[in-house]
């Protein structure tokens, strides 16, 4: 099988004056296609500066990174912008949902981008929302929802171009126990159809949703294995 994610001693450093902070120091990754991946490690270990860079929204300062067969380095912007339209899918911990538009246009966003029509939108939107279970609230502001319904937003906003990589970081980091399992319950099936999914935690509970776990350390990989005790949502209703 053709690995979808394959990234060779990727490095990314920031310089700020005379310092020079080394966010990612050397990382070697695989990721198949399907595959359910949590990243985990300490505040500061490079993990959501690894996200950025494997959703094309930020690139290394060394390394070689090849999705799906193709040298990311070497796309034009514009093949990178398709990519990230079409392939991609990203859930932050703080939503990054536009104040002031409805739950409706916000999932429609990535749609406007694609070129898609207005009806169509509109249509894709609400059915979209109506997957998350929030048929009810199309119309509402996010600052008319819960953090949870405001969680579903986004993740239906993800959904919206079906891309096959779903990007999650710290998806459940602010909500409550109750939510963080219906989330991860959505997680989990769209994982169920065959997409692959990277996703942020801090949470051990989380993360044995995983199929596999990848553990940071100081812009190192210091663990990468195989979760040999996984649990579903469905069997913890
Ligand atoms: N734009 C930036 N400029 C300078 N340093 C940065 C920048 N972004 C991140 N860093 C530094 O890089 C390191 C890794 O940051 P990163 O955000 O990847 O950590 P993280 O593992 O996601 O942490 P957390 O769990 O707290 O979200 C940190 O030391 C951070 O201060
Ligand atoms: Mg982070």
């Amino acid at each position: 099988m053709q690995p979808l994610i394959t990234i060779t001693d990727i490095g990314r450093k920031y310089v700020i004056g005379s310092e020079t902070i080394h966010a990612i120091k050397s990382v070697t990754l695989t990721i198949n296609k399907g595959e359910f991946v949590a990243l985990m490690g300490p505040s500061g270990s490079g993990k959501s500066t690894l996200m950025n860079i494997l959703g094309c929204l930020d690139t290394p300062t060394k390394g070689e990174y090849i999705l799906n067969g193709i040298q990311v380095s070497q796309m034009t912007d514009s093949e990178l912008a398709e990519v990230r339209n079409k392939e991609i899918g990203f859930v932050f911990q703080t939503f990054n949902l536009l104040p002031r538009s409805s739950a409706q246009d916000n999932v429609a966003l990535p749609l406007v981008y694609a070129g898609v029509a207005k009806k169509e939108r509109d249509e894709r939107a609400a059915t979209a929302l109506t997957n998350v279970g929030l048929a009810n609230r199309l119309h509402h502001k996010p600052n008319e929802l819960s953090g949870g319904q405001r969680q579903r937003v986004a993740v239906a906003r993800a959904l919206i171009n079906n891309p096959s990589i779903i990007l999650a970081d710290e998806p459940t980091g602010n909500l409550d126990t109750k939510t963080s399992i219906e989330i991860m319950g959505l997680i989990e099936e769209i994982h169920a159809k065959g997409n692959t999914i990277i996703l942020v935690t801090h949470e051990e509970d989380i993360a044995q949703h995983a199929h596999r776990i990848v553990r940071m350390r100081d812009g190192l990989v210091e663990d990468d294995y195989q979760n040999q005790d996984i649990k579903t949502v469905a069997e913890k209703v």
